[in-house]
């Protein structure tokens, strides 16, 4: 009678979770010798993984991740290991990544063995206590592009061999106790100065000595050059002024003299220039052309005696000023207190004199001026409140302290912000190391570690918003509930370093997994995690996670008790007795608990209603009685059925109000944990948008789950696309476009908590009868990352040819992997065609073919375009489009527009889209054309470029776009 029923959910639905162990396993059977290399390596250690006593590793082991059968990938940041890394770690031939930072007790000297590692591209030991030399066998890791040794206690020279490593982009060698010279490249030998690709050079707090004669040259394109405290002598080279990229050059604390180069002002990219502490003569330098200069330190050289240079007036960027002991004299600069991002002044211990006029427009931003032990006779400063240091001068001589507070050496700073937790009033004091979670007011174990900041481009600490951001930014991009982040003790520390103490809190009960503390160990080991940008370059150390260090019944603790227990008289004993006894008390009534809430999480639910009311936590979904939606889909008759999946099947219904509905039932064997699925409807339940199907409620009975949605009439984007429906021209494609990026934008950036869609594709964008489209199928992900089976989300899902290369690379997800997958959806409108087709990739194929130069004819993509919308296709709009859609493709996620961004541009293009298309000519408004040559951040018009942007973790590990190159891990899955 009816239409055939057009509505379709296609992909892995949300009822799919408890398929995800096939994923997981896929027969694989770990390879033996990598098998035989782990058992061994795991020998050396105590305190690893429960997980890793049983079971395949490639199945069933924390932190191993396999392809094939092959171990890739081994990521056991911050889980208390202890011991030593046993040779056997060279027998891994197929491993990528290696990362064990974070484990204050693995020790001892990095094998030579490392050097077999051939496949190896990202190698994190940073905050391990490693010691003895490097091996120079490390120069075999051809294609390492990123080498994190920090923070341990390595000794020794820098070996050479490093200097083949071309495709190193990050080279961090610093806290350790390395000695000799930077080595540089002879007729014989190896030097770091051929590494021209490398971005970073971190090589600060060692002793290392010698010149940097030879070490640098203007192939290279670093962006940090971080040398500080070391004992570094010669002079600056001028080569280094030849590094056009530099944004940050630290070389402070060092022994260099003579002149400072000329050259440095060429570097028009400095943020951050610090030479403080050395012993540098002739003049201060030219420093005009720096034009985005933030901060500059040349404090403690030995300067000839000069005035104030003119940069001090004209160089707007300025955030903070430096130059303590510099043999400066004559009046200070006004114009230097007006300009408009000036926080900090220092200019102690030289000779200015007459009066200090700070008049007219004062920064606002200015928290301190110091200007002890110089020759001022009067001040002229009306308007300026804040910290200002005159003691030492003239003016001050007559002057009681008491009543000029500004004579004092001592004033008081600005109160340095940290997270307040002022509303958990009633708080509990939290206890056995736990801590206050500013979520939820509860006590957890939170995992901590302290961030250093290696240049930040500003020095107030009181103020809080960029505070604020680095809490936002961590919370979502360490995948934590918001507000579950607290920051404390921030200050500049000895080595002029922005140090803050970190506090994350688990997302549920109280306690980290090791999952997720080696995975939020990577995201901060290898700087996936970016600061805002205003933080600059930073690097982590993380404090042993208490739950894992003590308790765990490895040997050592159990022998540190045992000499306690020795030394203790009996009253000692019995305490700590008492205290282990309500320890364990207390964790096993919380297990209770959560067995019981794992039984029946609907207890408290009232289930069984038929209406809303029993349901408190869900905003707006039903409970459907399993009777109800029984008759409304006649039984869920053949005749009702409008798709099916690995999950089971989707059946159309009327409810008895006339609302049409889509019914998801979950097969038996595809049904997810109790738990699970009341997460999940209480968060798709708490997500509106007009670019969502909108979830109408559930069933949770006899057995049952099952999902209610709304009644989707006019199919799937793909449907129609392959001319199943109407006549898709260019305008309804934007259109389309417009309104998905809409709703994943929504989930992104509105949903509290974020949602990461996971499985965006043509075939779950649904389009209404007004051709509206509609996102389906999200909330798969965000649910998986909270569940205790952390594991699962660290398990690539996706479907075939929408996958994000680095996301299948690094299993690091984030919001861009759909960002990536809406890309290809945008050329999919462009091509009509799916992502793979007949063996062919379409990302691959537009980046071949697309040819700015072919402006009149379809931008190089005459032989992809869909032949419905050719003629739209010569309009720059269009070109745009293309352009959007391959940013979107990048490989790289931080090159990606988030998709906010994505809305706004298909927004423009939507209001530009009637004139352009009659006016038909090249517009200046197209991007320029490099936008396709992968070199990031290149072109004006973007955003500004932050010191890290180039900072991410698969890029040069990941070899072409042949999609050929993930296609083993993923069934496709049926439509
Ligand atoms: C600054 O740039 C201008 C224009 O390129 C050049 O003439 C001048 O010499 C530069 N000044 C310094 C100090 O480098
Ligand atoms: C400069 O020297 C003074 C006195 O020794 C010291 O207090 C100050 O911290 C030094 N400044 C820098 C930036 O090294
Ligand atoms: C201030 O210093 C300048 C430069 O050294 C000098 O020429 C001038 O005479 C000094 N003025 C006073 C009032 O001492």
């Amino acid at each position: 009678m009816e239409q055939p029923p057009v509505f379709l959910v296609a992909g892995p639905l949300v009822l799919l979770l408890a398929g995800a162990p096939a994923v997981r396993c896929q027969g694989q059977t770990t390879n033996a010798q990598d098998v035989d290399a782990l058992q061994s390596v795991k020998s050396q250690w105590t305190n690893y993984p429960p997980s890793w006593n049983s079971g395949d590793p490639c199945g069933s082991w924390d932190g191993v991740m396999c392809t094939n059968g092959r171990v890739t990938s081994l990521r056991l940041s911050s889980v208390s290991l202890q011991g030593t890394l046993s040779g056997s770690i060279g027998q891994l031939s197929q491993l990528v990544y290696l990362d064990l930072s974070f484990n204050i007790n693995l020790g001892g000297q990095l094998p030579a063995e490392i050097g077999n590692l051939g496949q190896l591209t990202t190698l994190i030991l940073a905050g391990c206590s490693f010691n003895g030399k490097i091996p120079t066998e490390i120069g075999n890791l051809r294609e390492l592009w990123f080498l994190a040794l920090n923070s341990n206690k390595f000794t020794g020279g820098i070996p050479p061999s490093i200097g083949v490593l071309t495709k190193l982009f990050w080279l961090d060698l610093a806290d350790n106790q390395l000695t000799g010279p930077v080595p540089v490249s002879t007729s014989t030998s190896p030097g770091l100065d051929q590494l021209v690709n490398t971005k970073h050079f971190h090589f600060n707090k060692n002793q290392l000595t010698g010149t940097l004669n030879g070490l640098f040259n203007s192939k290279m394109t670093l962006i940090h050059i971080l040398f500080d405290s070391n004992q570094f002598t010669g002079s600056i080279p001028a080569d280094v002024g030849g590094i056009t990229t530099l944004e940050v050059l630290r070389l402070d604390r060092n022994g260099f003299v003579g002149a400072i180069p000329a050259t440095i002002g060429n570097l028009v990219k400095l943020n951050e220039l610090n030479l403080a502490s050395n012993k540098l003569t002739g003049s201060v330098p030219d420093l005009s052309n720096i034009t985005n200069l933030n901060v500059v330190d040349l404090s403690n050289n030995t300067f000839d005696a000069s005035v104030a240079p003119s940069w001090f007036t004209t160089l707007t960027s300025l955030a903070s000023v430096s130059i303590a002991s510099g043999s400066l004299s004559g009046q200070v600069p006004k114009g230097l207190f007006t300009l408009p991002q000036l926080q900090q002044v220092v200019l102690s211990n030289n000779q200015f004199n007459g009066t200090l006029e700070m008049t007219g427009s004062i920064s606002t931003q200015l928290q301190t001026v110091n200007l002890m032990d110089n020759q001022i006779v009067s001040t002229n400063t009306p308007s300026y409140k804040k910290a200002l240091l005159l003691a030492g001068n003239p003016f001050c001589a007559e002057q009681d302290p008491n009543n000029k507070p500004f004579c004092s050496r001592q004033q008081q700073n600005a109160n340095a912000y940290f997270t307040n937790t002022a509303q958990c009033s009633s708080a509990p004091q939290c206890r056995d190391g736990q801590n206050l979670n500013p979520t939820n007011c509860g006590c957890a174990f939170s995992y901590n570690g302290k961030m250093v900041f290696r240049a930040p481009l500003f020095v107030d600490v009181s103020n809080s918003a960029p505070f604020q951001e680095l809490e936002s930014t961590m919370s979502v991009q360490l995948k934590l509930l918001p507000g579950s982040v607290a920051l404390s003790d921030i200050h500049f520390n000895s080595d002029n370093y922005l140090q803050v103490q970190v506090k994350l809190f688990p997302t549920s009960g109280t306690t980290f997994s090791v999952l997720d503390l080696s995975r939020i160990g990577f995201n901060l080991s290898n700087q996936t995690y970016k600061p805002p940008p205003k933080f600059g370059p930073y690097f982590f150390i993380a404090d042993p996670y208490a739950p894992l260090a003590g308790a765990r019944g490895d040997k050592k603790s159990k022998m540190g008790i045992g000499a306690i227990a020795g030394i203790a008289v009996a009253g000692g004993l019995l305490v700590i007795a008492l205290i282990f006894m309500s320890m364990f008390a207390l964790r096993q009534k919380r297990r209770a608990k959560e067995l019981k809430e794992r039984a029946d999480p609907f207890a408290s639910w009232a289930a069984g209603q038929k209406d809303s009311g029993g349901a408190p936590q869900l905003k707006g979904a039903r409970f459907f009685s399993f009777d109800e939606l029984k008759i409304c889909t006649n039984n869920f008759s053949d005749s009702h059925e409008i798709g099916s999946g690995g999950y089971g099947k989707v059946y159309r219904g009327i409810l008895g109000d006339g609302t049409r509905v889509a019914i998801k039932r979950a097969e038996p064997g595809s049904m997810q944990g109790a738990v699970e699925f009341k997460n999940e409807i209480e968060l798709l339940s708490r997500v509106h948008h007009r670019n969502l199907v909108g979830l109408i409620g559930f069933c949770y009975e006899q057995g049952e789950q099952m999902l209610v949605y709304e009644y989707i009439s006019n199919g799937t984007l793909r449907e129609n696309l392959m001319g199943k429906g109407t006549y898709m021209d260019w305008n309804k494609r934007l259109r389309i476009a417009l309104g998905s990026a809409r709703g994943l934008a929504y989930l992104h950036e509105l949903a509290d908590p974020p949602i990461i869609h996971r499985d965006v594709k043509s075939t779950n964008i649904l389009l209404d009868d007004n051709l509206k489209a509609k996102v389906a199928d999200f909330g798969l992900s965000k649910l998986v990352a909270d569940t205790e089976k952390g594991h699962v989300s660290t398990q690539v899902k996706g479907t075939l040819g929408y996958l994000d290369p680095e996301y299948y690379m690094t299993q690091q997800l984030s919001e861009k992997s759909d960002v990536y997958s809406f890309g290809v959806v945008m050329l999919e409108l462009v091509s009509g065609r799916q992502p793979i087709e007949k063996g062919r990739y379409v990302v691959r194929e537009v980046r071949l073919a697309i040819d700015p130069a072919d402006r009149d004819h379809h931008y190089g993509l005459r032989g992809i375009v869909d032949p419905a919308i050719r003629d739209a296709a010569r309009t720059p709009v269009f070109r745009r489009f293309v352009q959007l859609a391959m940013r979107c493709v990048d490989e790289s996620a931080a090159a990606r527009p988030a998709m906010g961004a994505v809305v706004k541009e298909i927004e423009a293009m939507l209001q530009n889209e009637p004139d352009a298309a009659a006016s038909g000519g090249g517009s200046s408004a197209d991007p320029p054309p490099n936008e396709f040559d992968h070199s990031r951040g290149g072109g004006g018009g973007g955003p500004p470029e932050h010191p890290y942007s180039d900072v991410e973790i698969s890029r040069g590990s990941y070899a072409g776009d042949g999609a050929s190159d993930y296609m083993p891990y993923f069934e496709v899955k049926p439509k």
